[in-house]
């Protein structure tokens, strides 16, 4: 059953909105965005008097409503109190999970510890504060705990199996630590034939030994290859064919063929083509016209953050999983620019933090360290763009995933990308401030040519 929405209430709420921040200062551009923002909602309302009235409405409005209801406030104590990045307070966040045992009421994690460190550590560390020598062995001695001993993988946590999810998280997090010692510890060979024994007929990868087939599987297996360096053709063979089958017509990608266009399945597909070949070379694996339409539509006007998929809520996790295409895409289409950074940047700043520290979905949830994670890597990738050298000694050397070098963006029409919200630059591929995915690799492909050499 549906209804028409009764929404005189809605339309007079939101005049009464765009009529008081017409009266209000904006000597910021962050400030004149927002109000721009909330002045282009007049018009996006009438998609309201013309649907049918359904949850899927009824949830999208009670977002926009709470969304512009803070817009409102923002604009209501003027430009000189725009939210800024609470960075001391989402950093006191990551270090009292990162500094003791987390609490029993965690215990539904259990499987994701080297989820946990890598989240909290990423965030920390593109929020610029680095990692301590102390902290980094504790780091180090947990991850290497949770090594899977018949495979050499890293499980979810002590005596747990060998996962492709947890191994990805878990290198990311030595990476992070930056110790060669205990990335050393990581037996190459067996997670080789590990990788070897996932790896299906048609391309694809499952995510564990009986687990199942996906793109993050093929995200997650790349990844791993190529930071150990055992990337090879038996790796791959097959794979951007079955990463190619899973786009829909929608233009995002399923997690498998036939499955819904979804942010995070396509993220995976798009950064594990990139690993597989250079950004510059998408088009031939994909139909590029109808990713970037996918993902341009993935931007709401009102909220200024992403969706995940069509008819879906705003969440700021996807400001990294939707946000994270961006520069691969800029790339891939000639720098032509896809999403609007300020407006995104607007909604993390203004709705994804949480009133005492953390990041969040949405207003109303809690700050989580998912969330924490991935929306700062969302607001990173929002100062910077990318360039991409596909003659570059890094790509020659490494791969095609280490051809990209961040340039911090200027253009005060594009973000307003004030000190006080700076972040490090993230790596576009891997999910790690820039340069750490490349000394890792790098540490690993000179240790095989000290090894060929003194053979
Ligand atoms: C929510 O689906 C799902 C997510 C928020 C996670 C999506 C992320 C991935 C699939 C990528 C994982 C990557 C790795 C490397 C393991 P939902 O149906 O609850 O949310 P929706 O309504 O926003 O679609
Ligand atoms: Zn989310």
């Amino acid at each position: 059953m549906t209804e028409k929405l009764p929404n005189p209430e809605l339309l007079e709420y939101l005049a009464s909105v765009v009529a008081s921040s017409k009266t209000q200062p904006n000597s910021t551009l962050n400030f004149d965005n927002l109000l721009e923002m909330v002045e282009s909602i007049t018009l996006n309302q009438t998609i309201y008097d013309t649907e049918p009235f359904t949850k899927t409405i009824e949830d999208q409005l009670s977002v926009e409503m709470d969304v512009q209801e803070i817009y409102d406030d923002v604009l209501e104590t003027g430009s000189n109190n725009f939210p800024s990045l609470k960075r001391e307070a989402h950093q006191m966040y990551a270090n009292m999970f990162l500094q003791r045992q987390l609490p029993s009421g965690f215990s539904a994690l259990d499987a994701s510890h080297p989820w946990i460190l890598y989240w909290l550590l990423n965030a920390r560390v593109l929020m610029g504060e680095p990692v301590s020598k102390e902290l980094g062995s504790k780091i180090d001695k947990t991850i290497l705990a949770c090594i899977d001993e018949n495979t050499g993988a890293i499980g979810g946590g002590e005596y747990q199996l060998g996962h492709l999810a947890s191994t990805y998280a878990g290198l990311l997090a030595l990476a992070l630590s930056g110790s060669t010692d205990a990335i050393s510890k990581l037996d190459r060979k067996k997670i080789y034939r590990w990788l070897l024994s996932l790896k299906q007929e048609d391309g694809s990868f499952v995510m564990h030994h009986n687990g199942e087939v996906d793109t993050r599987a093929v995200y997650c297996a790349l990844c791993i290859a190529s930071l150990l360096n055992i990337l090879d053709d038996q790796l791959t063979r097959g794979t951007s064919e079955w990463i190619g089958s899973c786009q829909t017509y929608e233009g995002g990608f399923g997690g498998i063929p036939g499955d819904e266009a979804h942010g995070g399945y396509t993220f995976c597909a798009i950064a594990a083509l990139c690993i597989l070949d250079s950004p510059l070379n998408l088009r031939n694996h994909v139909d590029l016209d109808n990713l970037v339409n996918w993902t341009v539509k993935r931007q709401y006007a009102l909220e200024g953050g992403l969706s995940g998929r069509t008819n879906k809520l705003v969440d700021g996790c996807y400001s990294h999983w939707v946000g994270g295409l961006t520069p691969i895409l800029e790339i891939a289409i000639d720098h032509k620019r896809v999403i609007d950074r300020m407006k995104l940047q607007n909604y993390i700043l203004c709705c994804c933090q949480d009133d005492q520290f953390g990041l969040r979905d949405k207003p109303g949830k809690n700050p989580d360290f998912y969330h924490t994670n991935y929306v700062i890597c969302g607001l990173s990738m929002c100062q910077n763009y990318q360039t991409y050298d596909l003659k570059s000694a890094d790509v020659s050397k490494l791969g095609t995933a280490y051809g990209f070098t961040p340039v911090k963006i200027e253009d005060k029409d594009v973000v307003d990308n004030l000190p006080a919200n700076s972040l490090a630059p993230l790596d576009p591929i891997f999910g790690l401030p820039s340069g750490v995915a490349k000394s890792l690799c790098e540490f690993f492909v000179n240790l095989d040519n000290e090894l060929s050499s003194s053979r």
